[in-house]
């Protein structure tokens, strides 16, 4: 509850993705002009850029009632159909990591997107027979990490396709002081700027940060957070500068001792740090690649001069 109400409620409020804002505020407006549902919009894009908060912004644009679901929660075609059946018409479906949606439920999927009915199976063997059930006119917002992991009947079922992308310096600093007003704590514009700085283009990355500082200033301080506080706060919590973490650095250390900076395939550099290749590919890679450590290449990933001159090591000239 409390997470929740540092999320933005209104489009007005939700700092940066100017595309996707833009987008959205004219798709919104036109079915509240046409008095229809919102077509259903596919949201991609690392994790922590805010995909749950824009989907309930958009339930509350459109007024209307938000259901939150994951792809792994639905196991079943009828866990499926007690969800939709129990919306009201208009209201938002939400279903995050849709990617790992079981196959079979992708199915039933299919026509309540499109013709907003369920075909369900009654009974079993010879008896068994298909019922049709109408549902409302409903808006599925769907959320993946990777747009290309979606099977493509499903990824085409969506009107909407929106990418969020890494937020600027700029943006994080304003969340970074939204946030901080919303905490009832001080604090100066440099600080934000260290955190939001460190924030790896990730709001939840931020808002996690400026808890931990508020804590420091807490406890150390008086309460408000200078940039100094800031600063000293952040080096306790061993936040690198660019606020990679240990994983990253686990990541590019091991690229680049290892495997002499690479070419190297995922799953071999993933093995030989011990984590999953999926988690590093969807996680881990793609800010990376934004700040131009890793490159990928037909060959495999690269490990680039500017990781090597981040880490200390003397990139080896061909
Ligand atoms: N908190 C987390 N993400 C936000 C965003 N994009 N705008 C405003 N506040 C946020």
């Amino acid at each position: 509850q409390y997470e929740l109400s540092l999320r933005p409620q209104k489009l007005s409020q939700y700092i940066g993705q100017h595309k996707v804002k833009e987008n959205l505020s004219i798709f919104i407006e036109a079915a509240k002009l046409r008095q229809e549902s919102l077509d259903h919009v596919l949201l991609y894009g690392p994790p922590g850029l805010g995909k749950t908060t824009l989907a309930t912004v958009i339930s509350n644009e459109m007024n209307v009632n938000i259901r939150l679901t994951s792809g792994p929660a639905i196991e079943r075609p009828g866990d499926l159909a007690a969800i939709v059946s129990s919306l009201e018409p208009g209201d938002v479906l939400f279903i995050d990591e849709i990617h790992r949606l079981p196959r079979a439920i992708e199915e039933v999927l299919y026509p309540a997107m499109e013709d907003f009915c369920l075909d369900i199976v009654v009974g079993k063997g010879p008896e068994a027979r298909s019922i049709r059930l109408d549902l409302p006119p409903f808006t599925l917002v769907g959320a993946t990490t990777r747009a290309g992991a979606l099977s493509a009947p499903l990824r085409d079922r969506f009107g909407v396709l929106l990418r969020l992308d890494f937020y600027d310096e700029e943006a994080l600093v304003e969340i970074v002081l939204r946030s901080s007003q919303l905490f009832n704590v001080e604090i100066d514009r440099l600080a934000a700027r260290e955190i939001a700085r460190r924030s790896r283009g990730t709001p939840r990355i931020a808002n996690r940060l400026l808890k931990r500082v508020r804590d420091y200033a807490q406890v150390l301080g008086d309460g408000a957070i200078s940039h100094s506080l800031a600063n000293q706060a952040l080096e306790l919590l061993q936040v690198d500068p660019l606020g990679l973490d240990h994983i990253d650095h686990k990541l590019m250390i091991g690229m680049i001792e290892r495997f002499r900076g690479g070419p190297v395939g995922l799953d071999t550099i993933a093995a030989s740090i011990g984590e999953e290749s999926q988690t590093i590919e969807d996680v881990y890679e793609p800010y990376l690649m934004q700040i131009g450590f890793i490159q990928r290449t037909p060959r495999g990933r690269e490990a680039t001069k500017l990781a090597y001159d981040h880490f200390g090591y003397t990139y080896p000239e061909q």
